[in-house]
C-alpha cells in the first residue's frame, strides 16, 4: 500500500538547537517509518522578512548546519525527500495560480503574518507583498507532492488551514486535483529556553544547540534561569515551571534521580549546583550520540549536498507532474498548445 505523503521542513536559520528537537526533528524521526516524507529547506520563505544579499549568502552555511543536525538526529535521506524549495521551478508557478484562490483579507487578517513582521522589524504598513503571500507559498510547497499531512506547530495551523481553502476551490472550478492536508500538531509544547523568559530560540540568545559542544552545555547550564526566590540553597524551592527541572523531565532518563532532586529541592536540601550539574551529565549523555553521527557527516565531504542535490531532483519531478495535472484540469495550456501547433505545422508546409 502506498505511504501517505507528509511535508514539512523549516526555513534555514542555521544550526538547530534542543527546542527544535523536541518541537519537530524527533517527531519527524519518528514519521519516517509511517509516511513517505518530504522536508523543505524554504530559503523562498526566509525572503519574506529577509530578502538582502547578505541574508542570502549566509544561507548556504546554515542550510549545511540545519541538515547536518536533521542527519545527526537520525533523519534518514534513504527514507525521506529533503529538497531545497529555492531549485524547484514549478513551486514559482503554482504560487502564482494559487494567488488567484484566496481573499487578501484571509491573509492580512492572520496574526502569525503580523508576527514575523514584528519579529523582523518591519512596521505594519511596509508589510512586503511577498510576506503577505507567505501562507499561499507555504500551500505550493504542501501541494506540490500532493501532501496530505503537514505535522507544524499551532503558529502554523492557519497555513494549513488556508491551503486547504486553496485545494478545495481548486477542486471545485476544475475537478479533483488536490487532497485535504491535514495539521499534525507536535504534541510538545514549545519548550522554554535557558533564560527562562520565553520560548527557545536563536535570536533571544537562550538556546542550547545540538551542535555545542560538552563544555558550552555546561556553561550555559551553570547560568541558567531557576527559582528567583531561591538566594540559597537551603530556601525551600519551587520545581514547577522550573527551566531546570523542565529540561530534567525531558531529557534526563533517570526518573528515581529526578524525583529525589525535585524532592530535596522542595525541602531546601539540594543545592542548584547539583541539580545543573546532573543536568548538564544528562544533556550531554543524550547529545553525545547526535555529536557523534554529526561528526560523521561532517567528514564525509560533500555527502550533504548529495543529499540535498538528490532530494530536490526527485521533488523537481514530482511537483512537475502536478503542475501539468493541474495546468491541463484549468485548461491553461490549451491556447498556447494550439498556438503552437497551428504555427509549427503552417512552418512546416510551406516556410
Ligand atoms: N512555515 C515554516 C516555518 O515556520 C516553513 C515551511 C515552509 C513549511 N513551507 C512549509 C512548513 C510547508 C510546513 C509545510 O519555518
Amino acid at each position: 500500500m502506498n505511504k501517505k505523503r507528509l511535508l514539512t521542513g523549516d526555513r534555514p536559520t542555521g544550526s538547530m538547537h534542543l527546542g527544535h528537537y523536541v518541537g519537530s526533528i524527533k517527531n519527524r524521526v519518528a514519521l519516517q517509518e509511517k509516511y513517505d516524507c518530504y522536508f523543505i529547506i524554504a530559503d523562498l520563505h526566509m525572503l519574506t522578512t529577509r530578502p538582502q544579499k547578505e541574508h542570502i549568502m549566509a544561507m548556504r552555511g546554515n542550510m549545511t548546519n540545519m541538515v547536518l543536525d536533521y542527519l545527526a538526529c537520525g533523519i534518514d535521506p534513504e527514507k525521506s525527500t529533503i529538497y531545497l524549495q529555492s531549485a524547484v521551478p514549478a513551486v514559482y508557478e503554482m504560487n502564482l495560480l494559487f494567488e488567484m484562490f484566496v481573499a487578501l483579507n484571509r491573509l492580512t487578517g492572520l496574526p502569525s503574518i503580523k508576527e514575523m513582521a514584528r519579529n523582523a522589524h518591519i512596521d505594519e504598513e511596509s508589510i512586503p507583498f511577498g510576506l503577505i503571500g507567505y501562507p499561499v507559498l507555504q500551500s505550493a510547497d504542501i501541494l506540490m507532492p500532493k501532501g496530505e499531512v503537514v505535522p507544524v506547530g499551532k503558529d502554523n495551523e492557519a497555513h494549513v488551514e488556508l491551503c486547504r481553502d486553496i485545494a478545495r476551490r481548486f477542486n471545485n472550478y476544475y475537478g479533483e486535483v488536490f487532497p485535504m492536508p491535514e495539521v499534525l500538531l507536535s504534541e510538545t509544547p514549545t519548550l522554554i529556553g535557558t533564560d527562562g523568559k520565553g520560548k527557545m530560540s536563536k535570536s533571544a540568545d537562550n538556546a542550547i544547540f545540538l551542535s555545542d559542544d560538552a563544555k558550552t552545555v555546561e556553561k550555559k547550564v551553570k547560568s541558567m534561569f531557576t527559582d528567583p526566590n531561591r538566594i540559597s540553597a537551603d530556601v525551600p524551592g519551587t520545581v514547577e515551571g522550573n527551566p531546570v527541572f523542565i529540561y530534567h523531565d525531558i531529557f534526563n532518563p533517570d526518573q528515581a534521580e529526578i524525583e529525589d532532586l525535585k524532592e530535596r529541592y522542595r525541602k531546601g536540601t539540594v543545592g542548584d549546583v547539583e541539580v545543573k550539574q546532573k543536568l548538564t551529565m544528562a544533556l550531554n549523555a543524550f547529545l553525545d550520540p547526535i555529536r557523534e553521527k554529526r561528526k560523521h557527516f561532517e567528514q564525509e565531504k560533500g555527502l550533504v549536498e548529495q543529499i540535498i542535490y538528490e532530494g530536490t531532483q526527485k521533488m523537481i519531478e514530482v511537483s512537475n507532474e502536478t503542475l501539468k495535472e493541474m495546468q491541463s484540469a484549468m485548461g491553461l495550456k490549451g491556447c498556447w498548445n494550439k498556438i503552437s501547433r497551428v504555427a509549427r505545422s503552417r512552418k512546416a508546409e510551406n516556410k
